[in-house]
């Protein structure tokens, strides 16, 4: 049986993994401050396996919760869904802790280096199991990674490698086949710093559809 999803966030990028997940034939619950704002998106889908909830009943329903909130918003978001909903479970950390100081212009990071988001949900959420993924990637690509120089690579880090494997089956079910696990939950101030790369050359170009690939001979 596949596993229940809670989206925590509905921006574009919740509502493209959610979308991915419904035509991968999930059950997948979306997560809102304000759920009824989802009403519009719910219907488009078509789909009797789609609802929308607040941040708790979404983390409640959810067997794996993607966060996908606003990157220097973790801990108020969390408080909102409620500690014990995430415990014995695998939370993926979309996030990038992305400062936005001045409008038109890059954001900067507002946690970096030895510090992370993905570090420090593990340590609000210590019964859950942190998975950092998809966060390196434009949402556009994240159920979809198809383009025209290429399939990119996946990145992922945390500390369960049972909880890793999960989620790379997941991406391989979205068509990821280059996934590269660059080891523990520490590791993801690399990829929230990769992202940083990918932002930065599509603020600097007004260009967004790009990704990563690692090569090799
Ligand atoms: N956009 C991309 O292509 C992309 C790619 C990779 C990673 N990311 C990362 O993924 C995350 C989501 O990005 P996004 O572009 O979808 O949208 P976003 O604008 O960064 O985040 C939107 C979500 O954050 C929630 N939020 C905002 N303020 C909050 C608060 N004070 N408390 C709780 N929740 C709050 C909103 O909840 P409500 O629904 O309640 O308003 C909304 O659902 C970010 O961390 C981003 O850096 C984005």
């Amino acid at each position: 049986m596949k596993e229940k999803i809670g989206i925590l966030g509905s921006g574009i990028v919740g509502q493209a993994l959610c979308k991915g997940f419904i035509e991968k034939g999930y059950e997948v619950k979306i997560g809102s401050r304000t759920p009824e704002k989802l009403n519009e998106f719910i219907n488009s889908l078509n789909s009797d396996k789609v609802s929308s909830g607040n941040y708790s009943e979404t983390a409640d329903y959810g067997d794996i919760i993607f966060f996908c909130v606003k990157g220097t918003e973790i801990e108020n978001a969390i408080n909102l869904a409620d500690k014990e909903n995430f415990s014995n479970k695998i939370t993926v950390d979309v996030t990038n802790p992305l400062l936005f100081n001045e409008e038109g212009k890059a954001p900067t990071l507002s946690v970096s280096y030895p510090d992370s988001n993905g570090k420090k949900i593990q340590d609000l959420l210590k019964e859950s199991k942190v998975v950092k993924a998809f966060n390196t990637i434009p949402a556009h690509y994240m159920c979809s990674p198809y383009l025209e120089e290429g399939a990119p690579t996946f990145f992922i880090c945390g500390n369960d490698p049972e909880s890793k494997k999960v989620i790379e089956d997941i991406a391989e079910k979205f068509g990821w086949q280059d996934i590269i696990d660059l080891g523990d939950i520490e590791q993801s101030y690399l990829l929230e710093s990769l992202a940083m790369i990918y932002i930065i050359y599509g603020f600097n170009n007004n260009y967004w559809n790009h990704a990563f690939k690692l090569l090799r001979k």
